[in-house]
């Protein structure tokens, strides 16, 4: 907090109140109502929290207006371009960029936590072959606090260590096991000699019939698919991960919280729907069609991809996205993909129409991302998936960040009662 202690008088029932005002390094200023209850009797009132700061953060900062994010202060366009995703989970997890020392330490100790425990293998067969990755990531996830318990105490800053590096490492690997089970081929174990993106995409992709070389212009579309969707504040996921880690709950099952959160289709299942929409558009003629769908008020079908809570202009995000989308197709030959086309007639259509103007709806994460990853040879259900594992690093930072606040208490929000006030029970006969 900042030393300056500027205030806001609320006047309530006849009483002034005086409402501390602390100041950011970056973005508006907040109201301090923790005494609000307490001095004057009554609670904010903020469904979907679109004015409400949930914590204090050092890690990401957004700018909806001007389109910026940055990682420790470092822009978005700039690390996505000049480090790679895990120098980049370096810097959210500590908060600098790290020596060439440290970054090699950091690479060897997730490079050796990657192998799951083998008995670990036998909770995939207890789902069915057709199972959304995503379920089978939350259960096995959750799993992983009955199997790690020498790193499930929160108290001990040496297994919140161990429990950050053992999620960032396996993740990638339980979401490939999710990916191989799905398809009925047989697991692929880790390889030490493979870096985090090209091991991805080996343990997804390669079958034991005969060798496979990574691509490795799809291993750095990959990386740079991670990095873009490594950490983005105080999100829904995030808010969960944090509010279950309230509770004192181990590391891997308030990351299974956020697992669950991330894959509704408002948040990060908005990539696997994004794509299903623009199948479903299938060609641009049909594009005016979705986009009245879109504008109708009595029809609930939203531009998947498009909008966000945050950012009311351009998702830095995506542009780098964008831009990647048009590398990787052009390099895999299919630059004349027809839903790449219907996206990019799509966004310069909903861009140019007075509705999405006025509502300041842009495409977002998750509008081009799917289209890379479709080029890539991903099945759409694994699109989520891969936004998990790759924001597994930002919902362990902001974990940590929690932990270490001496703020940090039980979250426990209160409510606006509607409903009835006491009465008397009725006998079935009186009814
Ligand atoms: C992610 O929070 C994060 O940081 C998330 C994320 C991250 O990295 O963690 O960035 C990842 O989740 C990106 C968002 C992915 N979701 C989608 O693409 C799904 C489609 N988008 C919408 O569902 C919506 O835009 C949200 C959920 C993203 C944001 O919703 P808000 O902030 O609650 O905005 P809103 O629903 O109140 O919409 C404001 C207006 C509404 O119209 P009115 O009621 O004011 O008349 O805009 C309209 C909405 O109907 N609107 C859309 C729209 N999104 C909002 N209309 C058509 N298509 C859309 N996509």
């Amino acid at each position: 907090m900042t030393e300056t202690q500027k205030t806001a008088k609320l006047s309530l029932n006849g009483q002034d109140y005086e409402l501390p005002i602390f100041s950011p390094t970056a973005g508006p200023d907040v109201l301090d109502i923790r005494k609000l209850y307490a001095q004057a009797g009554v609670f904010t009132y903020d469904p979907g929290f679109t004015s409400t700061a949930s914590c204090d953060s050092t890690i990401t900062y957004i700018d909806g207006n001007e389109g910026v994010l940055l990682h420790r202060g470092y822009p978005i366009d700039q690390l996505a371009s000049k480090s790679h995703y895990l120098e980049v989970s370096y810097l959210l997890l500590y908060g600098e960029l790290p020596t060439a020392t440290q970054l090699e330490d950091f690479e060897a100790r997730v490079t050796r936590h990657t192998m799951v425990h083998e008995q670990m293998h036998n909770f995939f067969r207890g789902f069915r072959r057709d199972a959304h990755p995503m379920a089978t990531m939350v259960g096995v996830v959750g799993a992983m606090s009955a199997f790690y318990h020498d790193s499930t105490d929160i108290a001990d800053p040496w297994q919140r260590e161990v429990a950050s590096i053992r999620l960032i490492a396996k993740l990638p690997t339980i979401a490939a096991m999710a990916y191989k089970y799905s398809i009925g081929q047989p697991f692929v174990y880790p390889r030490n000699d493979l870096d985090y993106a090209a091991n991805f995409l080996h343990m997804c992709f390669s079958v034991p019939a005969e060798d496979y070389n990574v691509n490795p212009i799809l291993s750095r579309a990959m990386d740079r698919i991670f990095t873009l969707h490594a950490d983005h504040e105080q999100n829904a996921s995030t808010s969960t991960v944090r509010l279950a880690s309230s509770s004192g709950a181990n590391p891997f099952a308030c990351i299974a919280a956020g697992i669950a959160c991330l894959w509704g289709p408002a948040h990060g299942g908005a990539n696997q729907a994004c794509l299903e929409m623009l199948k479903e558009i299938g060609t641009v003629d049909r594009i005016p069609e979705f986009i009245a769908r879109a504008k109708d008020k009595d029809d609930p079908f939203r531009l998947m991809g498009f909008g966000h809570r945050v950012y009311k202009n351009t998702d830095p995000r995506a542009t780098v996205l964008k831009q990647s989308a048009d590398e990787v197709l052009e390099l895999l030959g299919v630059e004349d993909n027809p839903l790449l086309q219907v996206a990019k007639e799509l966004e310069q259509t909903a861009l140019n129409d007075p509705y999405f103007k006025e509502k300041k709806l842009f495409p977002n994460v998750d509008f081009y991302s799917g289209i890379i990853l479709e080029a890539m040879g991903f099945p759409t259900s694994m699109f989520t998936p891969i936004f998990a594992l790759s924001r597994t690093v930002g919902w362990i930072s902001q974990w940590k960040e929690m932990i270490a606040d001496p703020q940090n208490k039980i979250g426990r929000p209160r409510q606006l009662y509607l409903g009835q006030t006491t009465r008397d029970y009725v006998d079935i006969e009186n009814r």
